[in-house]
C-alpha cells in the first residue's frame, strides 16, 4: 500500500494536488533556502509554530483505521506512506515507510541529533509570548500564512546550538536511500499494490508504481481525480478514501 495526502484530508489536513487545492498557489521552502537562508528558515519557523497545533490534535479517520486493520489481518503486508502526519500510527499501523519522514520529529543539522516537535513547540511558545495569537490561514504541510515574522526567535538544538529543521524531506532533498530500499523490496514481495489518495506527481511514489508495473505486479488506484498512474494501473477508483477502505475491510473479513 502507497498512501498520499488524500487519505488524511478527511482528517482536517488539506492535499496539495486535490480539487479543493488546486487554485491555492503554494510555494513551499526548498533545502537549500531553509539553510542558507537566515529569513527564510525564521519565516519556515514562526508559520509552523501557527501551524503545529493543528497537525498535532489530527485524528486518524476511517481511512487510517481500514489500513491498520488490513495489517492486523495480515492482509496488508507492508504500508509505505508519503504522508508526514503519522496518522497512520496513531491508527494503530505499524513499521509503516514514512518516504518523506515525520513533522512530529525535529533534526539538528550539526549534530544530527532527533528531537520531539512537541517539545520545540513548548520551546517556542516560551521564546515568543503571544505570537500569531491572531493569525488563521493553514497550509498543507502545517504551516500557516502570516506576517510580522521578524520578531519570531527561532530555537537551536539543546546539545549543539545547531540550526533545527523538521525531520521531512524538503523540495531539493532526496528521499533517505534505506527509505527507498525498504519500500523496493516491498514492492516486490507483494501480489498487488494499491496506491491511495496521491496524485503521484511526487516521482518519490511514483518510482514504485513503475516498479511494479515494470515487474508485472498489479496496481490498483483509489483516488479522487487523475493521477500520474493511471496509465499503468490495472484497475482505478474513484470514491472517498474514508468511505471506500472501510467497505473494503468489511467485504475481505
Ligand atoms: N497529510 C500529509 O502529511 C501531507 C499533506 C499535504 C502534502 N504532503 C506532502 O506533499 C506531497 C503530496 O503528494 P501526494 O501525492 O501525497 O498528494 P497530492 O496532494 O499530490 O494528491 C492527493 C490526491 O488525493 C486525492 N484526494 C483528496 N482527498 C481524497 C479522499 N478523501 N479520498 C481519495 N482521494 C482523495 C486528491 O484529489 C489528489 O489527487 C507529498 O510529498 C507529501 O509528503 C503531505
Ligand atoms: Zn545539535
Amino acid at each position: 500500500m502507497l498512501t498520499g495526502a488524500g487519505v488524511s484530508t478527511e482528517s482536517g489536513i488539506p492535499d496539495y494536488r486535490g480539487p479543493e487545492t488546486a487554485r491555492r498557489a503554494r510555494n513551499p521552502i526548498r533545502f537549500a533556502e531553509f539553510v542558507r537562508d537566515e529569513a527564510g528558515r525564521q519565516r519556515y519557523w514562526a508559520r509552523s509554530f501557527i501551524g503545529w497545533p493543528r497537525m498535532a490534535s489530527a485524528r486518524p479517520n476511517p481511512g487510517h483505521e481500514a489500513l491498520a486493520a488490513l495489517q492486523t489481518r495480515d492482509r496488508l503486508t507492508a504500508l509505505v506512506t508519503q504522508n508526514v502526519d503519522r496518522l497512520h500510527r496513531k491508527a494503530g499501523s505499524n513499521d509503516e515507510v514514512e518516504l518523506h519522514g515525520a513533522l512530529a520529529e525535529v533534526i539538528c543539522l550539526a549534530c544530527r541529533r532527533l528531537s520531539s516537535r512537541a517539545m520545540l513547540q513548548d520551546r517556542l511558545h516560551a521564546l515568543n509570548p503571544g505570537f500569531g495569537d491572531d493569525s488563521v490561514a493553514q497550509a498543507p504541510d502545517g504551516d500557516a500564512d502570516l506576517e510580522d515574522v521578524e520578531d519570531f526567535v527561532v530555537a537551536r538544538c539543546l546539545h549543539c546550538e545547531g540550526e533545527l529543521k523538521p525531520h521531512v524531506v524538503f523540495f531539493g532533498e532526496s528521499v533517505p536511500r534505506e527509505r527507498v530500499h525498504r519500500a523496493r523490496e516491498a514492492v516486490d514481495a507483494a501480489d498487488a499494490l494499491l496506491v491511495v489518495g496521491s496524485s503521484l506527481v511526487v516521482y518519490s511514489g511514483f518510482r514504485f508504481v513503475k516498479q511494479a508495473a515494470r515487474a508485472g505486479i498489479p496496481v490498483a488506484i483509489l483516488n479522487l481525480g487523475p493521477t500520474r498512474g493511471d496509465e499503468l494501473a490495472t484497475l482505478k477508483v474513484e470514491a472517498n478514501a474514508g468511505q471506500f477502505l472501510p467497505e473494503l475491510v468489511a467485504r475481505l473479513s
